[in-house]
């Protein structure tokens, strides 16, 4: 139980819910082990038909906790960590996956959508992939799977910019089904999951299966996270967190390359 991720079941509906939003949703090590879990329970539970991702406020999420990040930067070694077990549950979820984004998806937000069967997003949602912005680089497949879905030029646009992508665009490059009102957003995502809870669920995983590659996503994520680590622990990062700490732009210009 994490107090931050909220899971209910109903109607073969497992709803998790992001919920930390002093932080706009910023995912901590405990937090994505929670979400790790409801992963898992959706693939063991029979009465699991579909997962429903949504967060609470204004947010869906600001990503990683980049406070962990810096963290992690000065620690040694690689530790296994949720986020890595997250991510291959997602790779690997053999039920159908719906998330609902309001506001800004930043960072794993965007990645984890790439992993999902049908998204839906605010009208006002932003989807923004800032790995570069903090001198890291992509993760969650999705240095495979965005250039796959949107083409390179857009996908290096996003990863190497980090700007936002609003949703009516998001939705024209295909990483989203459709954009509705904030209002509507959770009605109609709890209406789109309903509906695919009650299509024959042998068929869909079937289906599910027969379109993804889950061995080659989790391969491409564990040579993403082998670079991920070594990034973090550089100058460039480090400079990137303490900017972010100390609320000021970073300054990468006196950092040579090597
Ligand atoms: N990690 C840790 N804390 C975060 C966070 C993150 N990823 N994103 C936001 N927060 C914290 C802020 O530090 C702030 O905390 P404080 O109130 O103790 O100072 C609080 O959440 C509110 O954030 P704030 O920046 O004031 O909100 P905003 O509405 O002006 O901006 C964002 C929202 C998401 C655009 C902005 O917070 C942001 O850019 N966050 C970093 C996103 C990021 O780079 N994530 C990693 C991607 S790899």
């Amino acid at each position: 139980m994490n107090p931050e991720i909220h899971v209910e079941l109903s109607s073969g509906v497992l709803t998790v819910t992001i919920s930390r939003q002093e932080k706009k949703n910023a995912l901590t090590n405990d937090m994505y082990g929670a979400l790790a879990d409801a992963i898992a329970r959706a693939h063991s539970d029979a009465d699991v038909r579909v997962l429903l991702i949504q967060a609470d406020g204004d947010t869906f999420t600001a990503g990683n906790d980049i406070s962990e990040f810096a963290t992690q930067s000065k620690e040694s070694g690689q530790k296994e960590r949720h986020v890595a077990r997250f991510l291959r549950g997602l790779a690997n979820a053999t039920v159908p996956v719906v998330a609902a984004v309001q506001g800004k998806a930043v960072g794993v937000g965007t990645t984890m959508l790439l992993h999902c069967d049908y998204v839906l997003l605010s009208e006002e949602a932003q989807l923004m992939t800032p790995f570069v912005n903090l001198a890291l680089v992509p993760e969650a497949a999705s240095s495979y799977l965005l250039p796959l879905r949107i083409g390179h030029v857009r996908a290096f646009e996003m990863f190497a910019l980090g700007e936002a992508v609003p949703a009516d665009v998001a939705v024209a490059w295909g990483i989203a089904n459709k954009a509705v009102s904030n209002p509507e957003l959770r009605a109609e995502a709890r209406r789109v999951a309903g509906r695919i809870a009650a299509r024959p669920i042998g068929s869909l995983t079937a289906m599910k299966r027969l379109m993804r590659d889950a061995e080659k996503l989790v391969t491409q994520m564990e040579g993403e996270s082998v670079i991920f680590a070594e990034r973090l622990a550089s100058d460039e990062a480090k400079e990137a967190f303490a900017a972010f700490a100390q609320k000021r732009a970073p300054d990468f210009t006196k950092i040579v390359r090597q």
